[in-house]
């Protein structure tokens, strides 16, 4: 590792959320099919969980499968389902060797069936490693979308006012984060987006707010451990003011 960017062990964020943008135009820059790019962004997302868990975060959220992908051929659909299920199978007995808990995000049952019969189950195998407050929890988006998730918050809120669970005066910030599949996690500090597009793409909407944003060019399985420190050391020379002025957060 390049000298300048040792990381400093006391502004490591907690919570990192990446969109793995890029698969398809690195495989298209080598005359491959798409999939062969998501084949090859499926080891550098192995790779940064295996990073991420080293430097102790405790969350690690990643895009992988939009609610708006699933318009895509459905070849590349299907290519993706298969890569998505052969992870889980293959990475389930790192996950407990190095105390990753596995979570998901998004609607869990619009995926096929025997997907999401795995991911129950290396979930519920992995669950244990949740009480060692230590590991990584690693988040998977899928079919997941931002707007949507806000809205079915709203409406099990709506249904919970209905039957008498709480009243419309008790809505508040917190009450709607609760309620969001994001339950219990802290918001990103930092969104990494690779691939160069400069957008959200109806990413954790909510919970994005006060997050760094991290844009690189990098294609997705070119983002590999020194492209993920200088993103960690980019995000430790940022100040988070979170809408206070720098002389207040320094009297602090
Ligand atoms: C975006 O690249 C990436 C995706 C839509 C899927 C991300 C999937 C993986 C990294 C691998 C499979 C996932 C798991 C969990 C094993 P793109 O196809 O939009 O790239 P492009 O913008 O260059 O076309």
């Amino acid at each position: 590792m390049h000298e300048n960017l040792v990381l400093d062990p006391e502004r490591i964020p907690r919570h990192v959320a990446i969109i793995m943008d890029g698969n398809g135009r690195w495989a298209k820059q080598r005359n491959l099919p798409r999939i062969m790019g998501h084949k090859a962004g499926t080891e550098s997302l192995k790779n940064i969980v295996k990073i991420a868990g080293e430097l102790k975060l405790e969350v690690l959220t990643l895009y992988a499968f939009s609610t708006e992908n699933w318009k895509r051929p459905s070849l590349e659909v299907q290519g993706l389902m298969t890569l998505l299920k052969s992870y889980l199978k293959s990475e389930l007995q790192k996950m407990l060797d190095n105390t990753v808990s596995l979570r998901c995000i998004g609607e869990i049952e619009m995926l096929p069936t025997d997907v999401q019969k795995v991911l129950s189950e290396v979930m519920q195998e992995t669950a244990r490693n949740a009480e060692d407050k230590s590991g990584l929890i690693l988040n998977l988006a899928l079919s997941y979308g931002g707007r949507s998730e806000i809205v079915r918050a709203a409406r099990i809120m709506a249904e919970k006012c209905v039957s008498g669970q709480f009243d419309p005066k008790d809505f508040s910030e917190k009450l709607l984060a609760a309620h969001l599949y994001t339950a219990g996690l802290p918001d990103p500090d930092l969104l990494i987006r690779t691939g160069g597009e400069s957008r959200l793409s109806n990413f954790l909407l909510w919970q994005l707010s006060y997050a760094e944003l991290y844009i690189t060019e990098t294609m997705w399985p070119d983002f590999n451990t020194e492209r993920f420190f200088e993103a960690l050391k980019e995000f430790q020379s940022r100040e988070r003011r979170f809408g206070q002025t720098s002389q207040q957060l320094q009297a602090e």
